[in-house]
């Protein structure tokens, strides 16, 4: 039977990463993987969550399962932190996930239970697991214009002209913020006027929301997960706590569904736990406790969120001197966007061909789009990255 089975085209980024572990080159540099890392290049644990981690080891009493959509407190503190005091707990479902992705799979099943003939918009790009899963699960998807790949900037009149093509009852898939991979956010009233057309021609939000507290500041994140959480018949969201947590081995994600009334959210939250008990049981609990411990601790919350914007921070830093450094490499300002970009990655708008140059000559490994990892840079190598940059021709 096995024999039967076709190959599987690798994950790009997942094989990037093993062919840059075999390049022997001393000064290779890594932009590839979408984990923050430090200074000197590592991933530390957060010193919230190490705390969190003894205080859990000590409290702890039992390994027995828990409920299907997982712990209360978890479901509790992660609504607080996403929608603050937005939504009434009349219309709200959740449900714990193994990690964003998880939360992006439970959503897309759930749609395809409520309204198999929707189709889900995606924006062009977008992260490429949206893609596989959709075509793995089947399910029909059409794509947004959202970036402008000549000044590497989100292309909002593109965007909102290409959604006229939709019909009521489709679900628009955004990301929250700090998108993936271009870097390019839509602004406050941007999100106005996207809430109202979705609220005119009945089209369902689903946000992704996998960098809050990456981009501008953990409220700021949440401007539009919150205006649509307000003003949204129906609203979808899965949330990731591995990058601003950093427990991203963990597999610590959430799904939250918004609906019209009671009514519907009991059959929502029925459902919720359904597809969790069909496609894995119970979610893994240790990631949940961790935040839920950092969140409902007041001392452990804010060491937490100090590490957090100074990670925000780091990115930011990283992102003035680049451009700065472009600025002088180029003689010119058209790398500036890399400065108003928000998050962990940018779209550099350059060819496969270049990249594969920067990889060649320059032992600089990126995607294959281009996406680079802001994080993976530090003083030293950002100036590197400039010159190479301008030396394969971008
Ligand atoms: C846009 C986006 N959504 C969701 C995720 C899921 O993250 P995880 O499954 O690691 O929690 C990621 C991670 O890279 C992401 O970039």
């Amino acid at each position: 039977m096995l024999e039967q089975l076709q190959q599987q085209p690798p994950d790009k980024i997942l094989d990037l990463m093993q062919t840059f572990k075999e390049d022997t080159r001393a000064n290779k540099l890594d932009l590839g993987i979408g984990v923050y890392k430090n200074e000197n290049g590592q991933t530390p644990i957060i010193n919230a969550v190490k705390k969190a981690e003894k205080i859990l080891w000590e409290q702890e009493t039992t390994k027995s399962y828990t409920k299907l959509t997982g712990d209360s407190d978890f479901q509790t503190v992660m609504k607080e932190l996403i929608f603050s005091d937005c939504v009434s707990e009349d219309t709200i479902s959740t449900a714990h996930t193994p990690g964003g992705t998880g939360a992006i799979r439970q959503a897309f099943e759930l749609i395809r239970l409520a309204s198999p003939n929707s189709k889900i918009w995606i924006s062009n790009p977008t992260w490429p697991n949206h893609i596989s899963i959709l075509k793995f699960l089947n399910i029909p998807y059409s794509e947004y214009i959202y970036f402008d790949k000549k000044t590497c900037e989100l292309n909002f009149d593109g965007m909102m002209e290409s959604l006229k093509d939709t019909k009521p009852g489709d679900i628009i898939l955004l990301h929250g913020c700090c998108h993936n991979p271009t870097g390019a956010n839509l602004n406050n009233e941007q999100w106005k006027e996207l809430q109202k057309f979705l609220c005119n021609n009945q089209l369902v939000p689903l946000i992704d929301l996998a960098y809050q507290g990456f981009g501008d500041g953990l409220d700021e994140d949440a401007y539009g997960v919150r205006l649509l959480a307000k003003k949204c018949k129906e609203v979808i969201l899965a949330a990731s706590c591995s990058k601003n947590f950093g427990i991203y081995r963990e597999r610590t994600g959430i799904l939250f569904t918004i609906s019209e009334n009671e009514k519907i959210k009991n059959i929502s939250s029925s459902t919720l736990a359904f597809l969790n008990r069909q496609n894995f049981s119970f979610p893994p609990d240790h990631g949940g406790k961790l935040v839920t411990l950092i969140l409902k601790n007041e001392e452990l919350k804010s060491s937490w969120i100090k590490e957090l914007n100074e990670m925000r921070l780091n990115m930011l830093d990283i992102r003035k001197s680049l451009a700065e450094e472009l600025r002088k490499e180029s003689r010119s300002n058209r790398f500036d966007f890399l400065e108003t970009h928000r998050g962990m990655f940018s779209l550099l708008g350059a060819t496969k061909d270049q990249v594969l140059n920067m990889r060649e000559k320059h032992a600089i490994y990126m995607i294959e789009d281009s996406r680079v990892n802001i994080a993976g840079l530090n003083k030293k190598t950002l100036s590197k990255l400039a010159r190479a940059i301008i030396d394969v021709g971008i």
